[in-house]
């Protein structure tokens, strides 16, 4: 049977190996896919060990997407962008490429399952940390009228719109600064919610209907989830939505074949 894992630390609160063994099922694919928690210092040995024993490819979450994209000998464009790598295949060559399916899985969650559309509209994100730059790609392809940036730190948010310059622009501001502005769809890329932690963000930035989106997940609505709520957000969601989507793209890669991801949303409702 082909060996699939999902690789981070820590791990056990992973909800991947129950995606894609529903994946399987459904696509009829015989394949095992495990959980394996792997401290940074030991992510190399660990990495070709598994590929050595006959394992096909990994998905890699925090904190260890970077090393992924140090590690393996080929790029796809979208992780090149991402500066990280959160699925890795075995290629016919015995080479490994990388790949990242965060920010299609985003805008697969936005656009398809909550039915939005970016065109045209004011994005705010906040915090530039490796999960904003995963996303901000796709993002600016969603052709939204503005998509501003807020950092604590701001030489980050700077750094971010110099990266993306050739994609489209991003206006990198302080939270102090957003004071002025209004968003039709926030979302969180910060840390903050693993600590039930919320950036510093004023109230009013909402626009009418606007929407609201953590990237995190987690059993009890997030902070910035909540904080959504209380500003009257048309819909202010959590990534589980994301984290199915970016496992069926990475199934996809793997496999060949796209898993509907209609029924696996619901069940983890
Ligand atoms: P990740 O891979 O999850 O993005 P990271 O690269 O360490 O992790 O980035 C964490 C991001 O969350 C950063 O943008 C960080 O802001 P700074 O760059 O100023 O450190 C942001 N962050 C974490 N905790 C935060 C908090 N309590 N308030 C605001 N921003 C926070």
């Amino acid at each position: 049977m082909d060996r699939y894992a999902v690789l981070g630390y820590p791990i056990g609160h992973s909800k991947s190996p129950i995606i894609h063994q529903q994946f399987a099922k459904q696509t009829k694919q015989a394949l095992s896919y495990e959980a394996i928690e792997v401290k940074p210092e030991v992510f190399s040995a660990t990495l070709e060990d598994f590929f050595h024993a006959g394992g096909k490819g990994v998905n890699c979450t925090v904190p260890l997407k970077e090393l992924a994209f140090e590690k393996v000998a080929q790029l796809t464009e979208r992780a090149q962008f991402s500066g990280a790598v959160n699925t890795i295949k075995l290629m016919d060559d015995g080479t490994l490429l990388g790949d990242n399916t965060d920010g299609v899985g985003l805008l697969t969650d936005l656009c398809v399952n909550l039915g939005l559309s970016l065109e045209g509209k004011r994005l705010l994100v906040l915090g530039a940390g490796g999960a904003a730059r995963g996303i901000l790609g796709p993002l600016l392809g969603a052709k939204p009228s503005a998509l501003f940036l807020a950092n604590r730190t701001a030489s980050k948010a700077e750094a971010m719109e110099a990266l993306f310059a050739s994609v489209g622009h991003i206006t990198p501001t302080s939270y102090e600064a957003l004071s002025d502005h209004q968003f039709d769809l926030i979302i969180n890329a910060t840390s903050a919610s693993l600590n039930d932690a919320l950036p510093a963000i004023n109230a009013g930035l909402l626009a009418a209907n606007g929407v609201c989106y953590d990237l995190a997940y987690s059993e009890q609505p997030t902070a910035f989830v909540r904080w959504g709520l209380d500003e009257g957000a048309r819909l202010s969601v959590d990534g589980r939505g994301m984290l199915v989507e970016q496992a069926a793209h990475a199934f996809k890669l793997w496999r060949g074949v796209m898993p509907d991801t209609a029924q696996v949303l619901e069940s983890l409702k």
